[in-house]
C-alpha cells in the first residue's frame, strides 16, 4: 500500500498526461508556453478567482504574495505555528516577523478568536493556513483583517479543491496560494504553485514579480524572483483537471467512510480531526490523533500501512523560528505535534485497503 497512491492515476489518465507532455515536447515552450495561459484561465474559472498566477511553487506563492502586498522590514504577519516550514519561512525571508497564533484543538486550523489580540500597528496581513484539505474560518478572520486594514494570504498549499460556504478554497481572500508538490490534491510531477486574487493591481505585481520584476522584457519595474511554473508542469496539470472533479468527489468519500469506520469503536482510542459543517475538506491528509505514536507507527508500518506525522515539532519550537514566541505560547499546537498521525490517502485508495488500515490500527490500538 502507498501513503499516496501516485501510479493509479498515472495508469488512469496515461494517454492524456503523454499526449500533453508530447505537445510540449514537439512545440518546444518550455518556459511560459502556452499550456501556462490555458492552466491559468482553467484554474481561475474553477476557483471563481478573477486571475491565477501559476508560480514555481507553494512555497514561492506565498513569498510573491508578501512581496506583492509590499512587505516591509519589521512588518508582523500573523500566522499558525502548526504547519509546514514554508509559511513562516517566507515571512520571514520577505523581511517580516512571523506573529503565532495557535490552533483550535479539534479542527487544528488557526483560532480566529484570538488573533484580533494580536494585531500591533506593525501588523500588515494574516495568514491562516486550510491545514489537511480544511479551509481555516476565513469569515470571520476576513472580518477582523476588514476591521484592521489587513490583507489575508490563505496558504492553500493543502486545500486546492476545497469548499467553504460554497465557495473554493483560493478564491476566499486577498490572495489564495497553493501547491501542486505531487502529492498534494492537485499534484504535478516536479514542482509548481500558483495564486489567485480578485485584485487586478495585486495580479499584475505578482506577474512582475514572478519574472524578476520584469513589466516587460529587461524592464525590471520592481524587485523580483525566478518563479515561473514550468511548461511541462502545466501541461501535466491539465491532464488531471480531466478528472479532478472526480478526485473531489472520491476525497470526500474515502474522508467519510474514514470517519464512519473510526466512529468511537470502543477500546479504541483515536480522536478524529473535525470538519466543520461548513467546509468540505479535500483531505490532502486524513489525520487522526492516538496516544502512544510512535508505538502505534510501528504497529502499522509491520502490517504493511504507511503513515506520516504532520508535524512532528510546531515552528514556535524550531530552532529558526523559537525567537517569534515563547515555547508555551501554542499548546494546542504542542498537544497536536505530539499526537497527529496521518493514514494512507488519496483518490485512488481501496475501499479493501481502507479496511486494512483501520484493522491495523484497531489492533495496534489494543
Ligand atoms: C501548508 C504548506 N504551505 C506551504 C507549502 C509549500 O509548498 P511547496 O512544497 O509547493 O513549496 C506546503 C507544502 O508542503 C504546505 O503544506
Amino acid at each position: 500500500m502507498q501513503f499516496t497512491d501516485l501510479k493509479s492515476q498515472y495508469a488512469a489518465l496515461k494517454p492524456s498526461i503523454d499526449a500533453r507532455i508530447q505537445a510540449v515536447l514537439e512545440h518546444g515552450q518550455y518556459i511560459m508556453g502556452p499550456e501556462v495561459q490555458e492552466l491559468e484561465t482553467a484554474l481561475a474559472a474553477f476557483t471563481g478567482s478573477a486571475h491565477c498566477i501559476t508560480v514555481a511553487s507553494g512555497t514561492e506563492a506565498l513569498l510573491i504574495a508578501l512581496m506583492a502586498l509590499d512587505l516591509r522590514p519589521g512588518d508582523e504577519v500573523i500566522t499558525t505555528p502548526f504547519t509546514f516550514a514554508a509559511t513562516a519561512e517566507m515571512i520571514v525571508l520577505a523581511g517580516g516577523k512571523p506573529v503565532f497564533v495557535d490552533v483550535e484543538s479539534d479542527t487544528a486550523n488557526i483560532d480566529a478568536s484570538l488573533i484580533e489580540a494580536r494585531i500591533t500597528a506593525r501588523c500588515k496581513a494574516i495568514m491562516p493556513v486550510s491545514l489537511y484539505g480544511q479551509v481555516a474560518d476565513m469569515a470571520a478572520i476576513n472580518a477582523i483583517a476588514a476591521r484592521h486594514g489587513l490583507a489575508v494570504i490563505e496558504d492553500a498549499a493543502q486545500s486546492f479543491g476545497a469548499l467553504y460556504r460554497g465557495r473554493r478554497s483560493c478564491a476566499l481572500s486577498t490572495f489564495g496560494a497553493t501547491s501542486f508538490f505531487p502529492s498534494k490534491p492537485l499534484g504535478c510531477y516536479g514542482d509548481g504553485g500558483a495564486l489567485f486574487t480578485d485584485d487586478a493591481v495585486l495580479a499584475q505585481a505578482a506577474r512582475e514579480i514572478r519574472v524578476h520584476g520584469q513589466s516587460s522584457r529587461y524592464h525590471h519595474t520592481r524587485l523580483g524572483v525566478g518563479g515561473r511554473l514550468d511548461t511541462l508542469q502545466a501541461a501535466v496539470l491539465l491532464a488531471k483537471l480531466e478528472r479532478f472533479d472526480w478526485e473531489l468527489e472520491q476525497r470526500a468519500a474515502i474522508g467519510a467512510r474514514y470517519e464512519q469506520l473510526l466512529q468511537d469503536v470502543p477500546g479504541m482510542d483515536v480522536t478524529r480531526i473535525a470538519v466543520r459543517p461548513d467546509r468540505i475538506s479535500v483531505y490532502a491528509q486524513y489525520t487522526v490523533r492516538v496516544e502512544r505514536r510512535a508505538e502505534v507507527q510501528q504497529a502499522l508500518k509491520a502490517a504493511g500501512v504507511p503513515t506520516a506525522v504532520h508535524y512532528p515539532l510546531p515552528l514556535h519550537r524550531q530552532p529558526a523560528y523559537a525567537a517569534h514566541c515563547c515555547p508555551d505560547c501554542c499548546p494546542h499546537s504542542q498537544r497536536l505535534a505530539d499526537s497527529v498521525l496521518s493514514l494512507p490517502m488519496s483518490a485512488d485508495l481501496t475501499a479493501a485497503d481502507q479496511n486494512l488500515v483501520v484493522h491495523a490500527l484497531r489492533r495496534a490500538l489494543r
